[in-house]
């Protein structure tokens, strides 16, 4: 079975995930390093949006990248990401991207708001980075409270100055 993880740094106060297409705050190297350490030669599935203005349509290195939109033929054969080792594909649902990901034993959902939203319940785990201090934005982690207790379990805490992590797994 893959290990589906959902990765995200959200607002500590809001669940602030995303502002104008990019995050809210300004780069946080320690967990920029994280990500890449945790998701490197893994699966990654986005939401157009993530891809289109985050990414500025670069795929994630290293790391097999897919993309849902309701519109993949629009992107199939990108110039700029056509000969990409790692494989790129564009599908139209969650459930087809979990699919092109069923032989590796772990693939990352790395957002953004309902691709979370979609996956959040179906996960196994989450690794969440949650960043202190006010920041406004547009786009919000969901409301993923509820599940903490009934559905998913806080398995790690790992306190630094300005932010968090805390890793949550699916109560079996
Ligand atoms: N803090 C973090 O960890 C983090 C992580 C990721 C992203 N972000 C931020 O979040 C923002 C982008 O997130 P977003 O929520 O606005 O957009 P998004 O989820 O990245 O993309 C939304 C698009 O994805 C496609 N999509 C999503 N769910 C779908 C479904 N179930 N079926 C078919 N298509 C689906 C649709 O594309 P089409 O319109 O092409 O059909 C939809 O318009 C940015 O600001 C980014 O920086 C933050």
């Amino acid at each position: 079975m893959t290990e589906l993880i959902i990765i995200s740094a959200l607002g500590a106060n809001n669940r602030v995930i995303g502002r104008d297409g990019k995050l809210p705050w300004p780069l946080i190297p320690e967990d920029a390093q994280r990500f890449q350490a945790l998701t490197l030669g893994h699966p990654v599935i986005m939401g157009r949006k993530t891809w289109e203005f985050d990414l500025d349509q670069c795929p994630l290195a290293n790391r097999c990248n897919i993309v849902i939109t309701r519109q993949p033929q629009q992107y199939q054969g990108l110039e700029r990401c056509k000969d990409y080792a790692y494989g790129l594909s564009f599908v139209t649902t969650l459930e087809d991207a979990i699919a092109t990901v069923q032989d590796r034993d772990k693939a990352f959902i790395v957002g953004g708001a309902g691709v979370y939203a979609e996956a959040l319940a179906i996960a196994d785990t989450w690794e969440l980075t949650l960043v202190e201090g006010d920041y406004e934005g547009d786009t919000f982690f969901p409301d993923y409270f509820s599940l903490v207790e009934t559905q998913f379990r806080l398995v790690n805490l790992e306190a630094h100055p300005g932010f968090r992590y805390e890793t949550y797994r699916k109560i079996s």
